[in-house]
């Protein structure tokens, strides 16, 4: 039998999930929730099960990946499965393996560190918020560059984020969010209009080079271009104070990694797991099936609870522990199977070997200032809106 959490308050989940995610798992790997019209998968097999399969869970989840078309202009890799999903993906592996992203990429991203804590010092120790001041502006900065888009400014590229974020969350069809998400469209097709013809003649290392150069529909480039900028900026962002907060929190953990930066990998890897930026995602099954025992009939919604996998028992010793010692270290941070992200060598790299580290080195006893208010919000894309911090000295 299907076990169902009638009880499941979203307005709680969207404060601190990680209850929520233990009481679900105490009632089943696979369970339904009347409140999210889903069943959410929260066991670390069964997820793993799922992203195994494309052909029993599609990514082309009904209503949202039309909604994700409205939002993006036409319907992206992340809602296609193979092999339709493989030809707008196989184009931009290649400069994203660790190998590429340390040559093109890692010079750019350690100038974008350096401009974002010459302002994190300038507002100095008593009123420096590392959200606002380093974590946005640093993804922000290293997204422009790896798509390729000269002169955007960071702050254009929050705002589209946003609102493509938004646009693809928006199942109730709320006409201000679509406002706005029109308008970014609008903006990044004025910039696309002009850069697309130049990448054909001159192409470069970016994503969007990449895309263009493969022989892609315009309209699947110009996606996947949207796709990116929604995807590939709030991720890295959370994980920047992610990493400072969990670090705040252990300071033994912190003075380890100090004295010793071959760990900073550890370090990002179980921030990675412990606070997973993208909590759930969607897939929907294609035909009746069986998953950890529970019958799901064709067309049933799945939420892939990776944030809760992450904290299963049955795979993490104490999970609700951050330890950058454990040696489990395969987690669900960045999902799995064919949509796995492709952008991981680039976060690894952007955040946990330069923007990270470099904050540390240049800030002495950076810490949280708990003297402010903190503030997390979410549970789908989860992270911090507000992070005071302090350091020593002025
Ligand atoms: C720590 C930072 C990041 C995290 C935690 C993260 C997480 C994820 C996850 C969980 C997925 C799979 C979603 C699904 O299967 O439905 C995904 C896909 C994706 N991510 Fe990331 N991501 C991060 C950074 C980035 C960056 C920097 C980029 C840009 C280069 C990027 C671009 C993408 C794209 C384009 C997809 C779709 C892939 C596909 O459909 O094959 N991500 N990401």
């Amino acid at each position: 039998m299907t076990a169902t959490a009638d009880w499941v308050d979203v307005a709680a989940m969207l404060r601190d999930p990680y209850d929520t995610y233990d009481r679900l798992r105490a009632q089943g790997t696979v369970v339904r929730v009347p409140a999210l019209r889903r069943h959410l998968v929260t066991g670390f097999a069964a997820c793993r099960a799922v992203e195994a399969d494309q052909v029993t869970y599609t990514a082309d989840v009904g209503g949202s990946g039309a909604t994700m078309a409205r939002a993006l202009g036409a319907k992206p890799m992340l809602r296609k499965d193979d092999p339709a999903h493989e030809t707008e993906r196989a184009p931009i592996n290649p400069g994203l393996r660790a190998k590429s992203v340390r040559a093109s990429w890692a010079p750019r991203f350690a100038h974008n560190a350096a401009t974002q804590l010459d302002v994190l010092r300038e507002r100095g120790p008593d009123r420096a918020e590392l959200n606002r001041d380093y974590a946005a502006p640093v993804a922000a900065r290293n997204l422009v560059d790896l798509l390729g888009l000269p002169e955007v400014t960071p702050e254009q590229m929050q705002r589209w984020s946003h609102a493509f974020i938004a646009g693809v969350g928006n199942l109730g069809d709320d006409a201000d969010i679509w406002a706005r998400c029109d308008d970014a469209q609008r903006e990044v097709d004025e910039h696309l209009d002009a850069l697309l013809p130049h990448l054909r003649r001159h192409p470069d290392p970016s994503m969007t080079s990449a895309l263009v150069n493969a022989g892609l529909p315009e309209p699947a480039v110009r996606a996947n271009v949207k796709l990116t900028i929604s995807g590939g900026m709030n991720e890295p962002q959370h994980m920047i104070t992610n990493m400072v907060w969990a670090l705040s929190r252990h300071p033994e953990q912190r003075d380890r990694v100090l004295a010793d930066p071959s760990r900073w990998s550890a370090v990002f890897d179980e921030a990675l797991r412990w606070l997973s930026p993208i909590g759930m995602y969607p897939r929907e099954t294609t035909r009746d099936t069986v998953l950890d025992g529970v019958e799901l009939p064709r067309g049933t919604v799945l939420g892939v609870v990776v944030g809760a996998a992450n904290r299963d028992p049955a795979v993490f010793e104490h999970p609700e522990r951050f330890d950058t010692a454990r040696s489990e270290r395969a987690h669900l941070g960045f999902g799995s199977g064919v949509h796995l992200c492709p952008g991981h060598w680039a976060a690894r790299i952007g955040v946990g070997e330069i923007a990270v580290p470099r904050l540390y080195a240049a800030l002495p006893g950076l810490r949280t200032d708990t003297r402010r208010e903190e503030a997390w919000f979410g549970w789908v894309f989860r992270g911090l809106t507000d992070l005071p911090v302090t350091w020593d000295g002025s």
